[in-house]
């Protein structure tokens, strides 16, 4: 280890929650000090729940000077966009991306053209445009694409060490009023799907670092890291070596909500992160459920897939029922109370004992392709409601005909680290980190001295 990383580790030995002054005078201090000579092997992210939205939110640093911006994780979204509205954009190294350029082409934009309010970021002649996604409410616009200076904390996987300045990360345009039903102080929406433009496949050529990435979700605050890093949560417990793995799916066809028919968009296979639900059993009983459910058809629909955007599993209704049935049935003993919406089998708190990994329910697990199993236990299925005099199954139903047939939502990846791995093409998950003495709110997130 160089004596320059050491002394690098003793100028940012800081915590995270720093100021923006701060950061900017630490990348500038970087800049000059380290040149090249720090080499990130990871970076972490904090990622906090928002709880009038459920959104998962994080934050990076982005423009000149540098800025924290806010942004809602989409682990399947196609890539980072933020509000560039005139009031609220501005920095000297914004760069619009110009007709025919390659981040034109890694976007695979198709369109071109030239803005009369400009310029400004967000608005300049002779620039590309992509689809803007906002996956929460389903809304989207076209917007320009540009590049600008974003600045992360690198991490050993333990605790934040110095921060990383990426010159020209390529992000697209989007406006406030896009990310109106964003949670509160939002400005957009941070992108780590299968494509070329999202946040990790930027980053890792960017810096060298792994394709790969995890997220360990909290309804308090959780962590997300880029890159390799043996993923260590308080006390002192390694996650990254205990993860098992199933096989990534590609779903062929795009599941992105058809905003705008003509662009291409709908053409490309899905962007989001499909695994292979191959059976379910409730209390070590399968389920009796749909095959064909299970697969992804022909024209991309159902299969499984994991999302941020959703904050509980939403299942195809004839699985809904399967599982709320054989639930039911597993404590028949147990009185049920009116359904709360969106729940449907709801107990009182007090009827239903309580563990080490949440209320006494029988288990949920999830076998899936290369015959590994998901369990999910009574932290993970049970949502407190009514003051938490109440607790529902966290299932929601979506109906007869949803696009996907299982969309594995927040609150039942909460205290779940996973690893998203698409050079191996796997997942990887811990399971409940509960049953190892630890959560995803116990990343230290101050930086070593
Ligand atoms: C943008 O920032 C520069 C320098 O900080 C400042 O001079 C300029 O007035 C700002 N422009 C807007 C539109 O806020
Ligand atoms: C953009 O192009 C239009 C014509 O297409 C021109 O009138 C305008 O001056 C240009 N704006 C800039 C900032 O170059
Ligand atoms: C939950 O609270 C709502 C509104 O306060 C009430 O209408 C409903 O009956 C309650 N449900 C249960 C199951 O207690
Ligand atoms: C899958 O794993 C279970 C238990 O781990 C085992 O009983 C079963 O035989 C396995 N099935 C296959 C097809 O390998
Ligand atoms: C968190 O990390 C810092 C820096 O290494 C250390 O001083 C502190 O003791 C750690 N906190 C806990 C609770 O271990």
């Amino acid at each position: 280890m160089s004596s320059s990383f050491i002394l690098l580790c003793l100028i940012f030995s800081i915590s995270l929650s720093i100021t923006t002054a701060e950061v900017q005078a630490q990348a500038q201090a970087q800049a000059r000090k380290a040149g090249k000579s720090f080499r990130a092997r990871a970076l972490v992210l904090p990622v906090t729940k928002d709880p009038s939205t459920n959104q998962y939110i994080t934050t990076i640093f982005q423009r000149t000077p540098l800025k924290p911006v806010k942004l809602t994780l989409d682990v399947g979204g196609k890539a980072l966009w933020v509000a560039c509205d005139r009031a609220e954009y501005n920095s000297s190294t914004y760069r619009p991306a110009l007709c025919n350029s390659p981040q034109c082409k890694l976007a695979k934009s198709k369109s071109c053209g030239d803005c009369w309010d400009g310029p400004r970021p967000g608005c300049n002649n002779n620039t590309c445009s992509n689809v803007v996604y906002n996956t929460v409410d389903r809304s989207g616009q076209i917007g320009d694409l540009g590049t600008d200076v974003i600045a992360l904390r690198s991490t050993d996987g333990s605790n934040p060490g110095p921060i990383v300045r990426v010159p020209n990360l390529l992000f697209s345009c989007g406006s406030l009023f896009l990310g109106e039903n964003l949670a509160n102080g939002v400005k957009g929406i941070a992108g780590f799907g299968r494509t070329e433009t999202s946040l990790p496949s930027l980053l890792s050529p960017a810096l060298g670092i792994d394709k790969k990435f995890a997220i360990c979700l909290s309804s308090s605050k959780g962590v997300a890291f880029l890159g390799d890093a043996p993923y260590t949560l308080l006390p002192n417990v390694v996650i990254s070596s205990r993860l098992v793995y199933t096989p990534l799916i590609i779903n062929p066809v795009s599941t992105v909500h058809p905003i705008i028919k003509e662009f291409p968009d709908k053409s490309w296979p899905s962007m989001e992160y499909f695994i292979g639900v191959n059976s379910v059993k409730v209390n070590g009983q399968i389920v009796p459920l749909s095959p064909d459910l299970l697969k992804i058809g022909s024209k991309g629909n159902g299969g499984t897939k994991i999302s941020t955007t959703s904050p509980y599993t939403v299942l195809h209704t004839s699985i809904y029922n399967a599982i709320t049935k054989a639930f039911t049935k597993a404590i028949s003993k147990v009185p049920r109370v009116g359904p709360v919406a969106p729940f449907g089998t709801c107990y009182k708190a007090s009827s239903l004992g309580s563990t080490r990994l949440g209320p006494a329910v029988p288990s949920i697990e999830l076998v899936l392709g290369n015959n590994v199993t998901w369990t999910i236990f009574g932290a993970n299925s049970m949502v407190a409601v009514n003051n938490s005099e109440v607790l529902c199954l966290g299932f929601v139903d979506g109906g007869k005909k949803p696009r996907t047939s299982i969309v594995i939502g927040g609150h039942q990846i909460e205290d779940n680290l996973l690893e998203f791995d698409v050079g191996k093409s796997r997942v990887g998950f811990s399971s409940t980190l509960l049953g190892r003495q630890t959560t995803c709110a116990n990343f230290n997130f101050t930086s070593r001295a």
